[in-house]
């Protein structure tokens, strides 16, 4: 069964779509990009499937209680880069969407590093986040948004801002996890990224969208006039 479904929906503020006759499925271990222009409208869906704002119309469904198992990786801002706390308390913070009481459990504080040594972020464990590098502190926002995720991980423009090395690894680290059995739903604006390491295309445009296989993409019509913009 499909851990997502979106059938004909609607999405943006305060009743004004901003996407509209948004159609697809997401299965188990399927790796899915979001691509389409600026300002239209991938971050607005992306929070919609997390329940952050409601689908304007159509049918959105996720399969019984995944939505506590999905872990988010936001699009980054000045602010969130100057964060005063540590690494490992950074990452810790991923679990709270799991606690119930005021303090972390052992377990959470084990599944913090875990996802810390996962991440290979063990020797910065006790840096402060603020003074890391723009691709180290992506790793520990990852290993944060897999304390809360082992079914989907959400990312929106996981690699804006970083260098093409620290890109490519990025890429590597998000393809590993996605090797290991986790869902991923990545919005980025590096199409040929996307076709190269997702399994699955959606493209968010006025109608008509593209939906199906990164296969299909290139040849389909929105797709081949996309990939001419972004490398004329
Ligand atoms: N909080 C908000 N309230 C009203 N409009 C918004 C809000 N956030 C974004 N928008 C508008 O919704 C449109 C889609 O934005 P967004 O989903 O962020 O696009 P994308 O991520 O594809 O660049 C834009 O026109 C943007 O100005
Ligand atoms: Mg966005």
């Amino acid at each position: 069964m499909a851990l997502l479904t979106c059938e004909n929906v609607s999405v943006g503020y305060e009743g004004k779509p901003v996407a509209e006759a948004i159609t697809f499925a997401v299965n188990p271990k399927d790796y899915l990009c979001i691509v389409g222009e600026n300002g239209s409208g991938k971050t607005t869906l992306m929070r919609t499937i997390l329940g952050l704002l409601p689908p304007l119309s159509g049918k959105m469904t996720l399969e019984e209680g995944v939505r506590h198992h999905i872990g988010y990786l936001p699009q980054q801002s000045p602010v969130q880069r100057d964060f005063p706390a540590s690494v490992r308390e950074v990452v810790l913070s991923g679990c709270l969407s799991r606690g119930r009481g005021p303090f972390f459990t052992r377990a959470q504080k084990a599944l913090a590093d875990k996802n810390i040594a996962r991440l290979n972020i063990t020797k910065i464990a006790n840096h402060c986040y603020r003074e890391l590098s723009g691709g180290q502190q992506q790793r520990v926002l990852l290993a944060r948004a897999l304390c809360a995720a082992d079914k989907m991980l959400l990312l929106d423009e996981p690699a804006a801002g970083l260098d093409p090395q620290i890109t490519q690894e990025m890429y590597d680290l998000i393809g590993d996890l996605n090797q290991s059995g986790l869902t991923i739903i990545m919005i980025t604006h590096d199409v040929g990224a996307a076709i190269r390491n997702a399994s699955h295309i959606l493209h968010v445009s006025r109608t008509p969208l593209y939906f199906g296989e990164s296969e299909g993409y290139a040849q389909s019509p929105l797709g081949s006039a996309f990939l001419k913009e972004a490398n004329p």
